[in-house]
């Protein structure tokens, strides 16, 4: 068995038995699919501002934040304090609560193309009901998204995040005006809507030329489709979303994440004639949903996204820009092949001298797998394709550790690659 391997089984006895456990009445003892990975995931206990804790008791400098859901860190007490009050007020009820709309008046404020906004649980019910927003106004079924990229765990979109269309969905390469233009010159009747990520979050953080989106849109409205901008993950990246760093407006966006505060959320915003379609008064689609805007989520969310100022998203960009510097630097050091790419506040972590196309196309699984292991042994939990993710609460001081740390990581990769070739 590896070093390392070893040491991750000696620190974490405690995940190791609820594996065994958690197995036995869920398919491979986990729930989510990305969160799984070998020779088992760890079992939390408790997460505090920038720092998570297992059933062991390692600490773990969180840089993932539930993949980029919790921008304020973990149990932020602002929105502790928030939800508290509204626990003691109650959770869910079957009629509207004010911080609902006070969330959809915030964010109809900040983004600018959401008119009217839709609350829902999930990023994936808010990229579904996209689909059938776009559906239901244009008659058509198809919906035409970037190869490779990830839009949840609708099916007309999940066989375009493995690379090959499907009956209801037909692939352009990422960016790429031509194809795309293509696409909806050869086949636009049939197109309901273009769904895109600014920047591809799970897809490997590969972000569209300056002006490429809002070519796009334009083939998209001309070929009667609507242009969705998927803005689950890169609402984070501006006060506005990432359109309005890319100068696009999308027709309806997708969010999820931040907005929830750390709880369960989705919504979709965008042109009011379009979400007009929800209206109860005279309803074409029906959108309901149990939880939708609940009391919960609508007040943690309005805490995360309240305190979300553009000048603390300026700040966790600075400290990501100061990370990657220092992980190449580390790499360097040591003789690890490495590469990454940064959007604001997201890096993605790359084993291999050049960054690949998409992270479906990578080749760098041994090295990339070794160093998250040895990252969680070094103390740092970050996701298994190599994502990190800052936050509001870290500081220099404890993003100079995790690059102090994460070079020991590397370094121990490198050693038993020595070890290996020997
Ligand atoms: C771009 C994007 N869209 C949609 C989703 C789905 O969101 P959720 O996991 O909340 O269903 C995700 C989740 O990671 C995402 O990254």
């Amino acid at each position: 068995m590896s070093e390392i391997l070893a040491t991750f089984r000696a620190r974490t006895p405690g995940s190791a038995a609820r594996q065994d456990r958690a197995a036995a009445v869920m398919p491979g003892g986990d729930t989510r699919t990305t969160t799984y990975h070998p020779p088992y995931p760890l079992t939390m206990a408790s997460g505090e501002g920038p720092w998570l804790t297992d059933v062991d008791g390692n600490r773990y400098i969180d840089l993932l934040g539930n993949y980029t859901s919790l921008v304020h860190g973990n149990a932020y007490p602002p929105i502790v304090d928030a939800v508290q009050g509204q626990l003691a007020r109650g959770t869910a009820w079957p009629a509207r609560n004010d911080a609902q709309v006070e969330l959809a008046e915030l964010l109809a404020e900040r983004v600018g193309s959401v008119e009217q906004v839709r609350f829902c649980n999930s990023g994936t019910e808010a990229t579904m009901l996209c689909a059938y927003i776009a559906r239901a106004v244009t008659g058509r079924r198809k919906v035409l998204m970037a190869r490779y990229g990830y839009h949840g765990s609708l099916e007309e979109y999940e066989v375009g995040t493995l690379g090959h269309g499907g009956p209801d969905t037909v692939l352009a390469r990422h960016g790429d005006v031509e194809d795309f233009g293509q696409v909806l010159t050869e086949r636009g009747g049939e197109i309901a809507c273009v769904i895109l990520e600014p920047v591809m979050g799970s897809g490997g953080l590969a972000v569209a030329a300056p002006g490429a989106l809002a070519a796009i849109a334009e083939r998209a409205r001309a070929a009667g489709a609507l242009f969705v901008a998927d803005e689950v993950i890169t609402l984070r990246l501006a006060t506005g979303g990432a359109q309005a760093l890319h100068g696009v407006t999308p027709d309806l966006t997708a969010m999820g994440k931040i907005i929830g505060g750390g709880f369960p959320v989705g919504a979709v915003g965008g042109r009011a004639d379009l979400l007009a379609v929800t209206d109860p008064r005279a309803p074409r689609l029906i959108h309901s949903g149990t939880f939708n805007g609940n009391p919960i989520t609508a007040t943690a969310g309005l805490v995360s996204v309240r305190e979300l100022t553009a000048e603390r998203i300026a700040t966790m960009d600075r400290l990501a820009e100061r990370l990657g510097g220092r992980l190449i630097a580390a790499a360097e050091a040591c003789g690890l092949p490495f590469s990454l790419r940064r959007q604001g506040s997201l890096l993605q972590c790359f084993c291999r001298g050049e960054e690949p196309e998409a992270n479906a196309t990578r080749d760098d699984q041994d090295l990339s797998t070794a160093l998250h292991l040895a990252a969680l042994n070094e103390g740092v939990f970050f996701a298994g394709r190599g994502l990190l993710v800052l936050n509001t609460v870290l500081d220099e001081a404890l993003v100079d550790e995790v690059a102090d740390r994460l070079g020991a990581a590397m370094a121990s990769v490198m050693a038993e690659q020595a070890v290996a070739v020997d």
